[in-house]
Parts: C-alpha cells; sequence; structure tokens
C-alpha cells in the first residue's frame, strides 16, 4: 500500500491544477489586474486582501499573512493532510497517485479505521435492538437528547456482558488482533480478554473524514468511572483530537466561530439546543495541535469554563497556550459560567437565546490576560505597575508579531503608565518580520537608525557640529554608534578645517573604520535637502535622548521591581514618569 508519493508526481499535478480554478470553486474569486481577489477565508474581514496569482500559481493574504500553493489551500482550507491533499487534486485532475518502493509513508491503518467503523454500527445497532436498549434509550432521553441527535452524533450503546463485542467481531485470531489495536479489548492476563466497553452510552470520536477513531463510553447513572475512553492508538492521540468537530462541519456549511467546552455530553446537549459548533478536548488541557486545529476551522475559538478557581486556572492555561497562536485576525475568548453549572445544565436551564448571549458577551482574551495580572498587584503603586511590566512582558513575547501584538504592548504600556518602547523589550514591540529591502539609488530613504543617521548627517556637513544648543544628553545612552557619534562630534567640533575624509582617515587603525567608509559611501545619496539637514541632526539627537530616557526608565522599573532601587534612584524614576505623563497629556490636549 502506501508509500512515498514521488516529487516528480506533486510538480505534474501542480501544474496539471490552476490555484485559480480550485479556490474559486470554494471561495469565489473577483479578477483584479491580472490577479484575483476576495475576502480572506482565514481570516474575518470586509475588504478583500486575499489574493491569488496565476502566474504564480500561489494565493497570499496581505492580511493575515496566509499563503502557499494549490496543496497548501487544500489543507488548511479543507483542513486535510498533505497526503488527503493530494489525493483530492489527483482525483480532480484524474490522476493516479503512483507511490515509490513500498511503504515508507508507515503501515497500513485502514484495517484499524474499518474495524473502529463496524463497532460503531454494532454499538448503535444495539441501542436499537439489544433487550436492554430500553434502558439506554431512557437514560438518554432523561439527558434530553432526541433520536435525531444521538443519530448525528452516531450514538450507541454497549451492551452489558463481557464479550458481546468479541463474539460479534473477534471470531478468527486476526480479528482479535485487530479489536486489540484499535483498544477495544481489555486483556488483565495473557489468554484472557474481554470487550473494553460494557453497559455504557458510547460516543464514537471521528476524525476530520468521519472514521471512528476511538470512543468514550458513559456509564449509565452513577458509578465509576463516569467515562471510559479507548486507550491512545496508532490512529487515536487524545491531545490531538477534539470531539464534535467533525459533527460540526457536517452540520454548519461555514464555520464561523468554535466554542470549546470540557464534556461529550456539553458537546451533544448543545448541539440538542441549536448550538452546533461546540467541540471538546478529551479530558486533557487545550494543546497547541488542538489549537492549531481549531484555528484551521475557523477564526474565533471561545473557551468555556466553569466559574470555579479549577476552571479559571484551566482557563489561564488555555490562554497561555494560545498565545503563540493568535495571529492577526485570530480570535480568542474566554467565557466562565456560573458556579456549579456546565455548558449542558446550563443551556436546559436558560436556552439558547441566553446561551448565546453568554458566548457573545465572553472576555476576550486581552481583558482576561490585563484583568488577571492586575488583579495579582498592586496597580496604584509603582513597584506593583512595574511588576505587571513584569509578569506581562513574557506572555506578551509569545506573540506572533503583528498588529495585535502591538496593541497589546500599547494597552500594557498604558496601563504602565509608559510608551511602548520604555518597556526594554524594542524586539518584541516592532515586528522581527525582515523588512523588504530598500535600495538606497531609488531614492527611498532606509530606515536608520537616530545614531546612524546622525553620525550620516555630520559625515555630510561636518559644520552641523558647530550648531549651538544641540541635545547632548544622549552620551549616557547605552546602543552601538553612540561613543563614534560622540567622538565624531567631537572632533568636528574641535577641527573645523577637517573635511570628511580627513575626519574618517583618523580611524583607519580603529574598528570602526569600515562601518564609517560605508557610511560615507553610502551617504551620498541620502536624500535630504540641503536646509533641512539641521532640523534633522537635531531630530535625531532628541530622539537619542528620548531613547536614552526610555533605557533608564526601563533599568529603574526593573530595579524598584526587583526591590534593589535606592531612594535616589526611585525620585529618577518618579521624575522621568512624570515628564512622560506630561507629554503625553500635551498630545492629548492637542488632540
Ligand atoms: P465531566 O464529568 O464534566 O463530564 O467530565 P460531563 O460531560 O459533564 O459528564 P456528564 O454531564 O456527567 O455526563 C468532562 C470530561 O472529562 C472526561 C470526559 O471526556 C468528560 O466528557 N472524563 C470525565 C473522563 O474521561 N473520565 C471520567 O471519569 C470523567
Ligand atoms: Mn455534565
Amino acid at each position: 500500500m502506501a508509500g512515498k508519493i514521488p516529487a516528480h508526481f506533486i510538480d505534474e499535478l501542480l501544474n496539471r491544477v490552476d490555484i485559480v480554478d480550485l479556490i474559486n470553486s470554494r471561495v469565489p474569486l473577483k479578477k483584479a489586474g491580472k490577479d484575483y481577489q476576495a475576502c480572506c477565508p482565514f481570516h474575518n474581514e470586509k475588504t478583500p486582501s486575499f489574493t491569488v496569482s496565476r502566474e504564480k500559481q500561489f494565493y497570499h493574504c496581505f492580511g493575515c499573512g496566509a499563503h502557499g500553493t494549490a496543496i497548501g489551500f487544500l489543507m488548511e482550507y479543507d483542513n486535510l493532510g498533505f497526503v488527503d491533499s493530494i489525493e483530492e487534486l489527483a482525483g480532480k485532475a484524474g490522476l493516479e497517485v503512483p507511490r515509490e518502493g513500498r511503504d515508507d509513508s508507515g503501515p497500513d491503518y485502514r484495517p484499524l479505521y474499518d474495524t473502529l467503523d463496524q463497532a460503531a454500527r454494532f454499538y448503535q445497532w444495539q441501542l436499537r435492538k439489544h433487550p436492554d436498549a430500553g434502558k439506554a434509550v431512557g437514560y438518554l432521553k432523561q439527558r434530553g437528547l432526541t433520536g435525531q441527535i444521538s443519530a448525528d452524533f452516531a450514538i450507541g450503546y454497549a451492551p452489558p456482558g463481557w464479550d458481546n463485542l468479541i463474539r460479534q467481531m473477534g471470531r478468527s485470531d486476526q480479528e482479535l488482533e485487530l479489536l486489540r489495536g484499535t483498544g477495544m479489548i481489555s486483556e488483565p492476563e495473557v489468554d484472557k480478554c474481554y470487550d473494553r466497553f460494557r453497559d455504557r452510552i458510547m460516543f464514537p470520536i471521528r476524525n476530520h473524514r468521519g472514521q471512528t477513531i476511538a470512543f468514550g463510553g458513559r456509564i449509565l447513572g452513577d458509578g465509576k468511572p463516569k467515562y471510559l475512553n479507548s486507550p491512545e492508538t496508532p490512529v487515536f492521540h487524545k491531545g490531538r483530537e477534539l470531539y464534535g468537530l467533525y459533527e460540526a462541519r457536517k452540520a454548519l456549511r461555514k464555520i464561523e466561530r468554535l466554542l470549546v467546552v470540557e464534556g461529550y455530553m456539553d458537546v451533544v446537549a448543545l448541539a440538542q439546543f441549536g448550538i452546533r459548533y461546540a467541540v471538546a478536548t478529551l479530558g486533557t488541557a487545550t494543546t497547541t495541535e488542538h489549537l492549531e486545529r481549531l484555528f484551521r476551522s475557523c477564526a474565533e475559538i471561545v473557551f468555556c469554563f466553569d466559574g470555579d478557581r479549577a476552571g479559571r486556572d484551566a482557563g489561564w492555561k488555555a490562554l497561555e497556550t494560545s498565545l503563540p497562536q493568535m495571529r492577526d485576525g485570530r480570535e480568542a475568548r474566554f467565557l466562565f459560567l456560573p458556579d456549579g453549572e456546565d455548558p449542558d445544565t446550563l443551556i436546559r436551564k436558560e436556552g439558547r437565546e441566553r446561551f448565546e448571549q453568554r458566548i457573545i458577551d465572553s472576555t476576550p482574551l486581552s481583558s482576561f490576560l490585563f484583568d488577571k495580572l492586575e488583579s495579582e498587584v498592586d496597580m496604584a503603586s509603582l513597584g506593583g505597575r512595574a511588576r505587571l511590566a513584569e509578569q506581562a512582558k513574557p506572555l506578551l513575547g509569545k506573540l506572533p508579531s503583528g498588529l495585535f501584538r502591538e496593541m497589546m504592548h500599547q494597552r500594557l504600556a498604558q496601563r504602565v503608565g509608559l510608551e511602548p518602547g520604555q518597556l526594554g523589550n524594542r524586539a518584541a514591540v516592532e515586528s522581527p518580520r525582515p523588512r523588504p529591502p530598500v535600495r538606497n539609488s531609488s531614492g527611498a530613504r532606509q530606515m536608520l537608525s537616530p545614531a546612524r543617521r546622525a553620525i550620516t548627517l555630520l559625515l555630510l556637513r561636518p559644520e552641523l557640529a558647530r550648531i549651538t544648543d544641540l541635545p547632548y544628553e544622549w552620551r549616557a545612552f547605552r546602543a552601538p554608534g553612540i561613543s563614534l557619534l560622540s567622538q565624531l562630534l567631537e572632533i568636528a567640533q574641535n577641527q573645523p578645517n577637517l573635511r570628511t575624509a580627513q575626519i574618517i582617515e583618523r580611524w583607519r587603525d580603529k574598528p570602526e573604520y569600515p562601518h564609517l567608509e560605508k557610511i560615507w559611501s553610502t551617504a551620498t545619496e541620502l536624500p535630504t535637502p540641503e536646509d533641512g539637514m539641521e532640523m534633522e541632526f537635531r531630530g535625531a539627537l532628541q530622539r537619542l535622548v528620548e531613547q536614552q530616557r526610555e533605557q533608564e526608565t526601563t533599568q529603574l522599573l526593573e530595579r524598584v521591581s526587583t526591590g534593589d532601587a535606592s531612594e535616589q534612584e526611585k525620585q529618577r524614576l518618579g521624575q522621568l514618569l512624570s515628564e512622560k505623563q506630561k507629554i503625553a497629556d500635551l498630545h492629548k490636549r492637542s488632540d
């Protein structure tokens, strides 16, 4: 069976399918110039930034950064694996997928899937035909489920007795081996085996294609364990699967939002009340793999937890796991239920509308994060706010770069009473994505640091050094280029007749020489008009002063938060912060 798919076949496949046709069959595209556009299916937007290029056979969203080939699109949009995407495309193109050699893609699990599907059908059949079925049906009815919803979720019944399934499906050694492989039998001793699930309501767990991969079995009434689950098998990995995702996809044309709840019964009860977008993790915390899967299905995730301490802790864990996934366009919110309620009990009490209102009113990730951290510090004190910054920084650092991350930094800065740049983690504030290279020859201005810009201007016009009342407070600033700038200024001031080449010559034996040469050789192309140079030079130095203050503020905040700050340092910090505040107030008034 399945071997590796040869690379040349994938090339050929991509030659044969047109990405525009493929995407257009799922997301209607509009022609825009030589490309095609639509509102991005991977994030919520009102104006189209999703672009498909026939020429490049590539899609790209300028909003959320999603991009890829036809294969990548199917993987993302149809939630398929790599091989399945290829199968799908090959089917469209009328090609047979060839396989290299034999079996380097791993063992063939189809017999396991077949066995699990058969078991699921067996249990469903038992729910209708077994002499004890009335008891099981009665239990489901008592929990408010209709036959329709039970059928949608393929709910079944494992009848009482030790070997119903084994007698039905394990008559040969080979069949027994398959039952073993799927985790459907228990074997406490060699040569002793019986059905794992007995006298339980059976919830099949299905993968994205609807194949059964495992079961959860609930006892009827009280008893322990309340739920019994399939063990991990080659086709079932608990930390990856979400109960109800397949059913949600089947019930909804487009999933707008997913609600993550804790239990099987929560998912089913919500569906019973018309909320078809609930999924459950299988008794585990939300994992990164869960989140990847969730966000591949839709852009909005609402986590639902009990309102008690344990629920809040679980919510916080989910938040921490979510942070790295929060690309722009994605949204995560948190819904904490009243004490003692779960979604199943609550929706029965208050109905769909009020429950959905709770979902709509749920707490955004940003508020949950800040509310929790702020509740743990004294926001009225400087030290408390410094601690808030210290606690929040590593969390915000987990966010992928983008607008959301910047907004979170801004919000933190606001709460702490600083500018985002003052939080001491510039790399975290600025996008680490490389900027597109800007060529000097094109006349476009490069993004230069203020130090570099000041050095450049000084090399172009050494007489700038003689301007009176230049800002100098930046000299204590620790950053690349500062000591060079300060030496250059000194030379240019003391020896007003030196020309640039001569100034540079003083550095020949110093490590900075190649830098200076390089700056000089590119500086001639700076587009600054003659009369703007003084202003720009002053501006660069002023910017350095500000950066120096930011740096000093951050260092002092850190010392205050660790309790190492002297009285003098605290005073200085107070002074820096109040200056900052005055400037901010000025800005506000002028708005
Ligand atoms: P709950 O006990 O909250 O489940 O466990 P529930 O869905 O509300 O159950 P009902 O309403 O009493 O029927 C939440 C989830 O934790 C896992 C199951 O996945 C369950 O759905 N769990 C719970 C187990 O795996 N084993 C257990 O014994 C209990
Ligand atoms: Mn419950």
